[in-house]
């Protein structure tokens, strides 16, 4: 039987330490006892960008990136997308279990009765600019509701963690729409508690002068998918973004736009605006080969392809292409898909893609269905924050609750100046600052 031990030789010293190995991890703490003189700090990692640390321990989403796998609460997400409602997701996310009939009925209805904003807060979205982006109007507003609801402070409280996230999962569309309408220069438009959350959502952006909202099955549907896919993603920048500042204790507002900021960043849930932009930029199909070369010169990066995680491909994007046609047979082709498609060909067969084994993320295909549906390009990350709301208050549950963790704080490797003396303003000499 092999021993879960791992032993250290520090060849500065000739010293052996021997320290457990679980779940495949050792712990950083345990290399604190490695040092060359009593005074030493002890050994540290050093791990930018977090490529190979584990932050917590999580029951919420698994993703085996070797082999395309993602499972909420062990399910996979083929047969969630497949069989449930984004609101049943939700609660699998949040709660650890598929809901019964009467959990669900009970759920959605909590939920529905939470959509409203208050006027003062419809005020607040007034006074953005009429053409600010809606990812920033969305973080903007969603930190405001912490002047509105003080109560969310009290984040040890269990009823008042729940009553939080029935607001924020019920609020989130309702500000992603009126984000919409302010840009729109059209008036706001209430929820209607009669309809499902897709639907409901697709109400208060496209409702004009008809007396009841019908929103359009498939659409509604396709939409509804999308939410299940974008749902959760386990440590990602955004989650980290939700766990780091939560860990600090504020409350869920806060922190949910600090995590909605994050998502917002072309490299994470802003790349679904920059893939329209840069097909918009290919132009045509014949243009591919061309701007595949510049990606290979370095020039720039194919936008939704490539992740930190999947190296074989995302299991997200093969269902958001699936959507996509029963969307298309609906909306007609968005003929950007063309060129995407010709993009997906060739890549996948040049030596550079597979080389470094970049493959189209779930954020490749979800613009161009998001496009042909009637969104405007800057929608888009919007469209990701809504159902990841459930992801990042399922991981802020979690961190919570978790005795093992504290405030986060990472070490650093500090290479600036030793002690100096301070230089009076006559004798300093001009810094070179760049250029602007
Ligand atoms: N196009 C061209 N080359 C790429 C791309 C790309 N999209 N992505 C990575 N590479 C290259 C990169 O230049 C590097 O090459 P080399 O080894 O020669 O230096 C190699 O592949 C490894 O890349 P990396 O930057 O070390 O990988 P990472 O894990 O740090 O980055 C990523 C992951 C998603 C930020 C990156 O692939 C990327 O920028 N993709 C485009 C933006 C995008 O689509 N983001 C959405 C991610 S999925 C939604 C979400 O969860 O947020």
């Amino acid at each position: 039987m092999p021993d879960d031990t791992l032993t250290i030789t520090d060849n500065r010293t000739g010293q052996k330490y021997t320290v457990p190995i679980e779940n495949g991890t050792i712990r950083a703490m345990n290399l604190r006892q490695i040092k060359t003189r009593p005074e030493d700090f002890g050994l540290m990692t050093y791990d930018p960008a977090f490529m190979n640390t584990a932050s917590c321990r999580s029951s919420i989403t698994y993703i085996d990136g070797e082999r395309g796998i993602l499972r909420y609460r062990g399910y996979p997400i083929e047969v969630l997308a497949e069989r449930c409602t984004f609101l049943e997701v939700a609660y699998l996310l949040l709660f650890g279990e598929l809901p019964t009939e009467p959990e669900l009925k009970s759920w959605v209805h909590d939920i529905t009765h939470h959509t409203m904003l208050h006027e003062s807060t419809k005020k607040f979205m007034e006074g953005f600019r009429y053409d600010g982006h809606p990812m920033g109007m969305f973080v903007s507003t969603v930190a405001a509701l912490s002047t509105v609801y003080p109560d969310a402070r009290h984040v040890h409280d269990p009823a008042s963690r729940l009553l939080q996230i029935k607001r924020l999962i019920g609020k989130v569309p309702s500000i992603a729409a009126m984000s919409y309408r302010h840009n729109m220069e059209f008036p706001y438009v209430y929820p209607d508690n009669d309809l499902s959350y897709a639907e409901n959502f697709m109400n208060m952006l496209w409702k004009m002068v008809e007396p009841k909202y019908v929103a359009q099955p498939a659409i509604a549907r396709a939409l509804d998918i999308l939410f299940i896919l974008h749902a959760d993603h386990e440590q990602n920048c955004g989650t980290n973004a939700m766990r780091s500042v939560s860990s600090a204790q504020t409350d869920p507002y806060l922190s949910m736009a600090s995590a909605a900021a994050a998502l917002a960043g072309p490299l994470h849930g802003g790349a679904n605006e920059e893939v329209l932009k840069m097909l918009d930029e290919i132009g045509s199909k014949d243009k591919v080969p061309a701007y595949i070369k510049k990606v290979k010169d370095g020039g720039v990066k194919l936008m939704g392809f490539g992740h930190r995680i999947y190296k074989n491909y995302d299991p997200r994007a093969k269902i958001i292409k699936w959507t996509a046609e029963q969307v298309f047979e609906v909306t007609g082709r968005n003929p950007k898909l063309e060129i995407a498609l010709e993009l997906e060909r060739i890549a996948l067969e040049d030596e550079y893609f597979v080389k470094r084994k970049l493959y189209p993320n779930v954020d490749f295909y979800s613009g161009i269905m998001y496009q042909a549906m009637g969104f405007r390009p800057e929608m888009f990350t919007v469209l990701f924050a809504i159902p990841r709301t459930a992801g990042w208050l399922a991981q802020w549950q979690e961190l919570i609750t978790d005795p093992e963790q504290k405030i986060a704080r990472p070490r650093q490797i500090y290479t600036g100046h030793e002690e100096r003396e301070f230089v009076a303003m006559g004798k300093r000499t001009a810094t070179a600052v760049p250029a602007r």
